[in-house]
């Protein structure tokens, strides 16, 4: 008896102490296992006279269930004891200011491009599309242009072979379009043009332009310079003016380089202009009856007007950027401003 009391009060002391499960199990070993000293205490008992086995018996009974009590105890407060650490480990402060997601928004070269094509939208106009991968016969020969003439020299374009280019330019869509509709065609192409050109602030060998066709009976000049000043007005102000420089290009006769008044100095002269007053954005005219025979449409009854817009250029005005390689860089600090 006095051995088995002596037994649970060790017990209970380490017991007690112990602070993690590997601990219990290694003192259930010691006390409840095979060799264990409850087990040495009870072999002992062989010893006993008869008349004292009964009583005997009974005490290293309540001892087991004493030392099984302790043990489950342990465990229970050990295994709580891991729950609320864990707890307090894994707490969330909620209190915390969260991380900044900061949210991106279109690219200016995208919000110029957007702004034009919901205006002509509005003038009921349909956007196209066309390849970037063109075809000579595309790019060059269905819009009149000679042989000779130096956009078509390998300095100026990107060639794959004798047939297949990069387009220079988003003309050909016009080809494209009037060869597969029937007039009234009004439509407008957004898109991205190469040029082997060495990039520096004003140039890129890959920049963006939208091209405008309208085919009907009767479109006149009258017609395009209305649009155009509906356009830049919309664009650029009610004040802006238009103004149209005679010019040159092979698939309109005649053809003008076309200038919108200043936005920042009104017309008198800025940085902005450079001090013209003027600022040039696109090319235009009216479609060259050659055009119109070549992709399958009567010039003797349809008549229409083009123009092809520089959007980089557009871009650079509008926002006062002098410096067209910005838009290419990605640099968040300055695309954020836009
Ligand atoms: N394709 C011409 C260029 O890249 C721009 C242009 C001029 C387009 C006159 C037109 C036009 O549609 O009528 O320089």
């Amino acid at each position: 008896m006095l051995q088995l009391d002596v037994m649970l009060k060790n017990a209970e002391r380490e017991i007690l102490s112990a602070t993690d499960m590997k601990k219990i199990e290694e003192l259930k070993v010691q006390y409840l296992g095979k060799k264990g000293e409850l087990t040495q205490v009870l072999r002992g008992m062989s010893a006993l006279a008869p008349e004292d086995r009964p009583a005997a018996g009974k005490a290293a009974n309540d001892a087991r269930e004493k030392l099984n009590q302790l043990f489950s105890d342990a465990e229970k407060i050990i295994s709580d004891k891991a729950v609320k650490e864990r707890l307090y480990e894994e707490r969330l402060d909620v209190t915390v200011p969260g991380r900044k997601q900061d949210i991106g928004h279109t690219h200016p070269l995208t919000q110029v491009i957007r702004k034009i094509e919901n205006i002509f939208i509005g003038l009921g106009y349909q956007i196209a599309e066309g390849p970037e991968v063109e075809s000579v016969h595309y790019n060059f020969d269905q819009l009149n242009a000679p042989d000779n003439h130096p956009s078509r020299d390998e300095q100026d374009t990107f060639y794959f072979d004798a047939e297949k280019l990069l387009r220079t330019q988003t003309s050909p869509v016009q080809a494209r379009v009037m060869e597969n509709n029937a007039p009234p065609i009004r439509i407008i192409c957004p898109g991205r043009v190469y040029r082997a050109d060495e990039v520096d602030a004003t140039h890129s060998p890959i920049f963006h332009q939208i091209e405008a066709l309208v085919v009907d009976k009767d479109i006149t000049m009258g017609n395009l310079v209305a649009t155009l000043k509906l356009f830049a007005k919309e664009m650029f102000g009610e004040e802006t003016e238009v103004r149209l420089r005679p010019h040159y290009f092979p698939f309109t006769e005649p053809s003008a380089e076309v200038d919108v008044s200043c936005w920042v100095c009104k017309g008198k002269g800025c940085p902005v202009c450079k001090y013209e007053g003027f600022i040039e954005i696109l090319g235009a005219g009216m479609v060259h009856p050659n055009v119109l025979r070549n992709c399958g449409i009567d010039p003797d009854i349809y008549s229409g007007f083009a123009f092809g817009l520089g959007v980089e250029r557009t871009a650079m005005a509008v926002f006062g950027i002098n410096d067209l390689r910005l838009f290419y860089e990605n640099d968040a600090r300055f695309l954020s401003q836009f």
